[in-house]
């Protein structure tokens, strides 16, 4: 992947979260949605590349989303596939919550998954619990061998979970085990993340959670060497409608390399409210400030880029 395209899709995800930013705790989580769609669509079609959205949070019919399948940029070459979510978080912003982001992950064509926007069950771990995963093993197992893997006591592990009502039992079988839960509102693009960065103080993300979201992850946590494992949980009829007619499965465990393939990746995200990833918009005097991650498969560098965007 070019570097300067891994540098162009930064100016992609700080407009859209500049624009999103506006919106912080006004309560309206379709404007704050609709600022960031519009603002990532206008970056994405100032570049020259021909990019398609093989997997997000709209459809067709959903206007004003970045809908699966739609092409951005201003065409040419590189022919590259996106995985996008404009503003990953938009009740936190509605409601000015903690952490919120902009995201956008691509890779050469066929190099991402392409499938419905629906729940997907998820662990996700660092480096050095990669091989120590597995969805058809009990919480308890997983957790066993994940502390054992980073040489800790189940007790000093920390797993991140959704605060959602499907997960009261996921959460009783953890505190069972022995280890820690932080509770999150919303993201778990970053909470899937945040075992592979040093210090982050989680060391598993567990639950069911968006699939746009894994694909997000599952680049970022392909590039720093951890592992992430899904499988498909549709939440009605209609989602195991889309799952089937996408010709998947909700047998199958798709792993980050499933996810997302080859070292040709990108993953950048640019924060909109502080959460455990990024700082989010600041406004001063002479600037609006904005706090980026890029990371690239190709160097498996981690770039913080922080900008000055004089107002
Ligand atoms: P949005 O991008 O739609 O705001 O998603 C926020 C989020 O918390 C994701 O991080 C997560 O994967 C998903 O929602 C979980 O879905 P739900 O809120 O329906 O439980």
């Amino acid at each position: 992947m070019d570097r300067n395209l891994a540098l162009e899709f930064v100016r992609v995800t700080e407009a859209a979260a500049i624009a999103a930013a506006e919106w912080i705790g006004k309560g309206d989580k379709n404007a704050a949605d609709g600022a960031a769609v519009d603002a990532m669509r206008d970056r994405f079609n100032d570049i020259n590349f021909t990019g398609r959205i093989v997997i997000g949070e709209g459809s067709k019919d959903e206007a004003p989303e970045l809908y699966t399948g739609e092409k951005v940029g201003k065409g040419g070459k590189p022919e590259i596939d996106l995985a996008v979510d404009p503003l990953e978080c938009t009740d936190s912003v509605a409601y000015g919550r903690y952490n919120a982001i902009c995201v956008a992950a691509s890779g050469p064509r066929g190099s991402l998954f392409s499938g419905p926007d629906t729940y997907i069950e998820k662990i996700a771990v660092g480096p050095l619990a990669r091989k120590a995963i597995d969805l058809n093993a009990s919480v308890a197992l997983n957790l066993k061998k994940i502390a054992t893997a980073l040489g800790k006591k189940v007790g000093a592990i920390t797993v991140v979970v959704l605060d959602r009502s499907r997960h009261i039992d996921l959460i009783a079988q953890i505190r069972k085990a022995g280890a820690r839960v932080r509770l999150i509102t919303d993201g778990d693009v970053a909470g899937g993340l945040a075992p592979c960065i040093p210090n982050s103080g989680i060391d598993v993300l567990m639950g069911i959670g968006g699939s746009t979201e894994a694909v997000l992850a599952a680049v970022a946590i392909k590039i720093l060497g951890g592992e992430i494992l899904c499988r498909f949980k549709p939440k009605d009829e209609h989602h195991a409608e889309l799952v089937k007619k996408h010709g998947l499965t909700t047998k199958k465990i798709y792993s980050a390399g499933d996810l997302a393939k080859g070292k040709d990746l990108t993953f950048t995200a640019t924060g909109v409210i502080d959460g455990p990833l990024l700082e989010g918009v600041r406004y001063a005097d002479h600037a609006i400030i904005t706090h980026s991650l890029v990371i690239r498969g190709q160097t498996e560098t981690m770039r913080y880029v922080t900008t000055h965007h004089k107002k």
